[in-house]
C-alpha cells in the first residue's frame, strides 16, 4: 500500500500517519521530519533548509525529491509507505509519478484531510512532541496520560517546533494554498483522491481513513 496524506499544516497528517504505521506496519515518510533531522544533524541539506523552514517557506523541490527518492529505495518500503507532507508542489507531484513509474510501483490512494484555517492555527499553536520518539501531543486536546511523561516511550523531554507560531503559520498557510492545494485537483483528475473531514475527532478521522484503506 502506497499512500499520500495531503493537507494543510496542522491538518493531522503526522498524527494519522503514526496510527497507520501501527496498524499496517508500513513506514511514515515525512519530509518535514527528515528535514528537521537534517537540521539537527547540521548536514549540508540541514544548513540550507533551516532558515527556509523557520520562515514557513518551502525547501527546494530538488532537495526533497532527492531525499524521498533515496528513502523509498530502502528495504522497509518494499511493502509500501505513507508519504506525509510530500508531494507539496506540482513539480513534486510530477516527480512522484515519474519516480514510482521508474520503480514499477503504483500509488494506491491520496487522502486529503480537510480542516479550516481557524482550527489549523489553534492546533499548531498548542502542539508539542516527545523529544525522544516524536509522538505528537497538544496542550488541550491530547495530553499524555501521566503528566509530563510520553505515553509511548516514557521520556520526560518534550519540544516545540520553531515554525509553530502565529506569524510563521500565516506564511505556511499562504504557501499551502498557493503551492500545495492545486494537488487536490491534480489527484482528483487522476481518480486517486479521497477526502476526509479532518475537523472530526482524531479517532473518527482514523476510522474514516481505515475505511478507505480497507476498501482498496
Ligand atoms: P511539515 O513537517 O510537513 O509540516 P506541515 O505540513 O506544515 O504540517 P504539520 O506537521 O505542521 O501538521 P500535521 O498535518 O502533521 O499535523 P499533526 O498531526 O502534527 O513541514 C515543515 C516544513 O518543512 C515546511 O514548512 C517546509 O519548510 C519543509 N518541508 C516539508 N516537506 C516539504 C516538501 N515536500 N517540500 C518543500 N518543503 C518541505 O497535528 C497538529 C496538531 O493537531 C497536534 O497537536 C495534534 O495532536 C492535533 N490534532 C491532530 N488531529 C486532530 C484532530 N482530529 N482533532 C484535534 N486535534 C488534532
Ligand atoms: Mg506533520
Amino acid at each position: 500500500m502506497r499512500l499520500i496524506l495531503l493537507g494543510p499544516p496542522g491538518a493531522g497528517k503526522g498524527t494519522q500517519a503514526q496510527r497507520i504505521v501501527e496498524k499496517y506496519g508500513i513506514p511514515q515518510l515525512s519530509t518535514g521530519d527528515m528535514l528537521r533531522a537534517a537540521v539537527a544533524a547540521e548536514t549540508d541539506v540541514g544548513k540550507r533548509a533551516k532558515a527556509v523552514m523557520d520562515a514557513g517557506k518551502l525547501v527546494s523541490d530538488d532537495i526533497v525529491i532527492a531525499i524521498v527518492s533515496e528513502r523509498i529505495d530502502q528495504p522497509d518500503c518494499e511493502k509500501g509507505f505513507i508519504l506525509d507532507g510530500f508531494p507539496r508542489t506540482l513539480v513534486q507531484a510530477d516527480a512522484t509519478e515519474a519516480m514510482l513509474a521508474a520503480k514499477g510501483l503504483d500509488l494506491s490512494v491520496v487522502i486529503e484531510l480537510k480542516v479550516n484555517d481557524k482550527e489549523l492555527v489553534r492546533r499548531v499553536s498548542g502542539r508539542y512532541s516527545c523529544a525522544q520518539c516524536g509522538s505528537v501531543y497538544h496542550d488541550s486536546d491530547k495530553r499524555p496520560a501521566a503528566e509530563g511523561v510520553c505515553d509511548k516511550c516514557g521520556s520526560t523531554h518534550f519540544k516545540r517546533r520553531p515554525d509553530d507560531n502565529a506569524e510563521t503559520m500565516t506564511q505556511r498557510l499562504e504557501v499551502y494554498y498557493k503551492e500545495t492545494s492545486p494537488l487536490i485537483g491534480f489527484y482528483y483528475a487522476k481518480g486517486r483522491l479521497k477526502s476526509v473531514d479532518g475537523m472530526a475527532d482524531m479517532d473518527v478521522v482514523t476510522g474514516d481513513i481505515e475505511a478507505i484503506l480497507g476498501a482498496l
